[in-house]
């Protein structure tokens, strides 16, 4: 798992090591937050995410992963900031680096196994008018070039986190719809915990949008039933389990007004052109093959 030092992910893991039968890796920056066992991660580094798939491999010895959980997420001011691979930190993070570590590991996920990719419904210009993702070439996004028409501004941040969110559940699409997915049994669910106070996503943002969220969100979240912290990693955790299985042909879980729902994904979601193609220029942005392993590519 990913994402499990704070937030909506630990709480999921707090909900998962009540269950004894469940073994957890994590891959965090620090020591973990004490729930299993914790392997560095630093998602702003490819090198980083290379050596974390090697670690778990090391520990699986002959086991298999049941669950992979690919929930980390950040959120920056602007798209001025670039990781050491060059490229636009928001995408790297959320997307990139979590691409390439599902790449990484997925000869190691077990028949049947789950895949759980925490998405948002801030990738859905009908759910996000104010910032919403102008496009989903992974390229463009990669250096930051998040607007084609809107000029640059404030708002950049957000809809680089947007867009990155989108190119999540396009990957979990890419997924569900390969050969590979099909032939092993895959379920792959892209999740959307909705709006959520109490979380530190974000703390790298400015003052002044961060001062409204911390301040106003939760008290707004006691009238309006907003989602709440617990509930998310409880639905989170329950997904992992599989003790929530989708409907049948339903891969967007998505938490609104505390409640679960299966519903259609996005119009901007369910574009197959841009599934294969995000998944493509993902694999050449972090070095791997484009035409390789053909089982994995969206069918
Ligand atoms: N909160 C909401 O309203 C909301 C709504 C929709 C979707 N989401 C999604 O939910 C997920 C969890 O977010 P959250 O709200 O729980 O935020 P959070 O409290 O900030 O948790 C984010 C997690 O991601 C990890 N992370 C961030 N950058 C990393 C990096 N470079 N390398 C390794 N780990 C890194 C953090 O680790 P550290 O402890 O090391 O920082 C932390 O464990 C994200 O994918 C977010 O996009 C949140």
């Amino acid at each position: 798992m990913t994402g499990g030092t704070s937030g909506i992910g630990l709480a999921a893991l707090k909900r998962l090591q009540r269950n004894s039968g469940v073994q957890i890796l994590i891959g965090a920056r620090g020591k973990g937050a004490g729930v299993g066992k914790a392997l560095p991660l630093d998602l702003e580094r490819l090198t980083s995410v290379r050596r974390f798939a090697a670690a778990v491999e090391e520990s699986l010895g002959a086991a298999t992963i049941d669950c992979l959980v690919l929930n980390a997420g950040m959120q920056v001011g602007d798209t001025s900031h670039r990781t050491e691979d060059g490229f636009e930190t928001t995408f790297a993070v959320n997307h990139l680096a979590h691409y390439l570590l599902l790449r990484l590991l997925q000869p190691s996920l077990s028949v049947g196994a789950i895949v759980v990719i925490t998405t948002s419904n801030l990738h859905d210009p009908k759910t996000n008018p104010i910032a919403a993702p102008e496009h989903v070439d992974a390229r463009k996004l990669a250096r930051g070039e998040v607007e084609l028409v809107s000029p640059p501004g404030p708002r950049s941040g957000i809809r680089a986190y947007a867009a990155s969110k989108l190119c999540n559940l396009l990957t979990a699409q890419a997924l569900m719809t390969s050969a590979f997915a099909k032939e092993k049994g895959v379920r792959v669910i892209a999740f959307n915990p909705g709006f959520i106070a109490g979380t530190r996503l974000t703390r790298h943002q400015p003052l002044t949008f961060k001062l409204p969220y911390t301040l106003i969100v939760p008290v707004l979240s006691v009238f309006q039933r907003m989602n709440t912290l617990e509930g998310a990693g409880k639905i989170l955790a329950d997904l992992a389990l599989g003790e929530i299985a989708p409907p049948p042909g339903r891969f967007y879980a998505s938490q609104v007004e505390r409640e679960l729902t299966w519903p259609d994904p996005s119009d901007v979601a369910n574009d197959a052109a841009a599934v294969t193609k995000l998944w493509r220029d993902s694999a050449a942005l972090v070095g791997l093959p484009v035409d390789a392993e053909h089982t994995l590519y969206p069918a």
